[in-house]
């Protein structure tokens, strides 16, 4: 059982594979946190356990300090709290009482315990759910509200996670942080006393933070405690890691309360999405095993979880909005010579869409672009054995289309301020019903009318007046209270994730790509809805090297989103040779981006070669353990940066290497190998054979030639 109750039922023991969880249940809800950490050999042990307290003066908890799993507000508690709520009558704060636990198996992965407390009168149920994946050694938070009283209760903060860790246990805190065009850079800070908060106010995740967090005290990639966690979730979010003076930090995340608010009417209840958190004894790289392995079998949508990642081709920095059906028929050709597997058409095919200055909302088909209709591309596609995807951004509108001329209601918006327009866009409202209906209607049309199995689904701008109007005799107005605005964010969230859930249960076949000028949404919330994400608008492939590094910490390669593109780049006109281009596109799923009409025969090989032998080790890039050797970000001593991937039998391994940063002339580079299997033998592609312990520890000799040398050196195991 993944599920301990022990000591008179005041003590909860989360058990997976190799980690353990325990927390303390006090009365007036002070759940504390007891541990968290490598999974001990005997049960009493746990018992053994002594709560960390400290008792100190009248400024301080007079329960004394500890490390909290639930932090009501309105106590001598000063961190974020986990819950605030008030209620018609003016009450601010309430009593919780532990009332019982719920033990249940959930499936075979998954086993949940529920705590439940109750409001002192009676009132309101709080639930904290605990999910067990004990083979996956990761474990979900989530809190439920119930309101049982007559009256309404309004939630200000309800956040998914409260953890605490003892003093000296962590002492630093990596994050991701970026912007459009340069998202997932890796952060790594001291922590100091202090809060320090990541967040998004932006509607959605965000190219600025990702949901996510790692702490630990001195790991390395290979070795060293390293606790992590992935919100998944969508929209505003926060995560706060506070350390006090006593050297406890408490780490907090979920939904922000920042401009958040959420009605509980008599009997309504609310559940924050669920925090997904886990332990490595074994760094950096052992933390990402697991995060990367659970959302390959756990997170990822189930249809396509098991499927690779084809080959995909995307027209949109060949042709941007300047579509015509016979230039994409010309691509279709040369992107299925070259060995592409599907067809993506980007912006511009729809509407008056002749520039991101108008047509957003119009989804028909435009007439003098394809006067035959979709079909004739698709069927194309289809003839060249390719399957046929589209581009998609429905939850934007732009002024200049018929859908804001009739339904200007239908946008956020403060009734007497001047809407803040970004890339000519503004953001539908899909929390309205009839939005939802209107996007489910005409995609729903889309993929029913055509042979379409794969949707790049866009989000091109943040929110701005996050306000919601009605029209009424002919005047736009506000009719809700300001506090029912607030919900709007957890609302649009929510209807985002009903409307791909539709499409994905009518359509089971279509393969989502997340996209959000790039890498601006890219969370298990979304993941646990579509199948990959595009990593980032950036297809620089120098500046890719380090964007993918960052991702990699926290999402797995399958759903990484690569492109091989021109040079010189769009964005920096960097130029770097093509073989360097396709080996950074390999490190995940592999995709080519470029105006294929401007590749000349010599680059066209080139490509299919590489297209060719990708297709021969992409089930270990998308599916094995990946190692991170060396960085382009976070050392710099090395002059390479080597990213290598072992299949899960340790049969197959493959290695990427890239220069980055050649100096003084240096030629040779020492490549030490991780993740094989030390007694088995290898050979590489050239025929040398030796141990998996030869490559771990005495290494290759790398030959650094010139600046964008980049190499793969492929392993397979043999008899000796
Ligand atoms: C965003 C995407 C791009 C492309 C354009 C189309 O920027 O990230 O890949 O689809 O929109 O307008």
């Amino acid at each position: 059982m993944s599920v301990e109750v022990m000591c008179n039922e005041q003590r909860f023991v989360l058990e997976t594979a190799n980690t353990a969880y325990v927390l303390d249940m006090h009365e007036g809800g002070h759940l504390q946190h007891i541990y968290w950490g490598k999974k001990l050999a005997h049960k009493c042990d746990y018992k053994a356990m002594r709560p960390f307290v400290i008792a100190h003066s009248s400024f301080e908890a007079t329960r004394g300090v500890m490390g909290y799993e639930f932090i009501p507000w309105g106590e001598m508690v000063y961190s974020e709290p986990t819950f605030k709520a008030s209620n018609s009558t003016g009450e601010r704060g309430f009593d919780w009482i532990y009332e019982d636990y719920k033990l249940e198996i959930i499936n075979d992965q998954l086993t949940e315990l529920s705590l439940c407390l109750k409001d002192k009168i009676g009132r309101y149920r709080i639930q904290l759910i605990y999910g067990v994946y004990e083979e996956y050694d990761m474990i979900s938070r989530r809190l439920a509200v119930i309101n049982e009283s007559e009256d309404q209760l309004t939630l200000e903060a309800a956040r998914s996670l409260q953890v605490a860790f003892k003093p000296g246990q962590v002492s630093r805190f990596t994050h991701l942080a970026g912007k459009w065009v340069g998202e997932f850079q890796v952060l790594q800070e001291t922590l100091s006393e202090g809060r320090k908060t990541i967040d998004s106010r932006r509607g959605t995740t965000s190219h600025q933070a990702n949901p996510w967090f790692a702490v630990d005290a001195d790991a390395t990639e290979e070795t060293g405690d390293v606790w992590f966690g992935h919100l998944a979730y969508s929209g505003n979010w926060d995560i706060h890691v506070e350390k006090d003076a006593f050297g406890l930090v408490q780490l907090c995340g979920g939904m922000t309360d920042f401009d958040f608010s959420k009605v509980l009417k008599a009997n309504e209840s609310f559940e924050t999405p669920p925090f997904f958190i886990g332990y490595s004894e074994n760094g950096f790289s052992g933390m990402s095993h697991l995060a990367h392995r659970f959302q390959r079998d756990v997170i990822l949508p189930k249809d396509h979880r098991d499927h690779l990642r084809k080959v995909l081709y995307n027209s949109w920095e060949a042709t941007y909005f300047d579509v015509s059906v016979d230039e994409q028929k010309r691509l279709a050709e040369k992107a299925a010579a070259i060995g592409c597997e599907l067809f993506v058409i980007d912006d511009g095919w729809f509407g008056e869409r002749h520039s991101d200055q108008a047509g957003l909302g119009d989804w028909y088909v435009n007439q003098d672009k394809f006067p035959n209709g979709l079909s004739e591309l698709i069927s194309h596609v289809e003839s060249l054995n390719m399957a046929f995807g589209i581009w998609v951004e429905p939850e934007m509108v732009n002024k200049d289309s018929q859908l804001y001329d009739q339904h200007p209601d239908w946008v956020y918006q403060f009734s007497n301020k001047n809407h803040t327009e970004a890339r000519h866009q503004l953001v539908l409202n899909l929390g309205k019903k009839e939005v939802r209906a209107y996007i489910k209607n005409w995609l729903g049309e889309l993929l029913a009318k055509h042979d379409i199995h794969f949707i790049k689904w866009d989000m091109n701008r943040a929110f701005s007046e996050p306000g919601i109007v009605e029209k009424s005799h002919g005047a736009l107005n506000h009719t809700k209270m300001s506090h029912e605005q607030q919900q709007l964010w957890m609302e649009h969230v929510k209807g985002l994730y009903e409307v791909i859930d539709h499409i994905k249960r009518k359509h089971p076949h279509v393969v989502i790509e997340t996209c959000s000028g790039g890498g601006g949404r890219v969370d298990l919330g979304i993941l646990q809805r579509t199948d990959q994400f595009w990593t980032s608008d950036n297809t620089d492939a120098v500046d890719r090297l380090s964007i993918q590094y960052g991702a990699s910490f926290a999402y797995n390669a399958k759903a990484m989103m690569c492109w091989i593109t021109d040079s010189p780049n769009w964005l920096n006109q960097r130029e770097v040779p093509l073989t360097y281009r396709c080996h950074v596109a390999m490190l995940g799923a592999l995709g080519v981006g470029g105006n294929l009409d401007h590749w000349d025969d010599i680059e066209l090989a080139e490509a299919a070669k590489w297209i060719a032998y990708y297709k021969e080790i992409r089930r270990t890039v998308q599916e094995g353990n990946q190692y991170r050797l060396a960085s382009p970000t976070i050392s710099s001593r090395t002059n390479y940066t080597g990213i290598q991937y072992v299949s899960e039998d340790k049969k197959h391994s493959v290695v990427f290497l890239f220069e980055d940063g050649l100096k003084y002339g240096e030629q040779l580079t020492l490549i030490k190998f991780k993740g094989l299997d030390p007694e088995a033998y290898y050979k590489d592609q050239s025929g040398f054979k030796a141990t998996g312990s030869f490559f771990m520890n005495a290494g290759i000799q790398w030959q650094l030639s010139k600046q964008y040398t980049s190499e793969i050196y492929e392993l397979h195991k043999c008899e000796e």
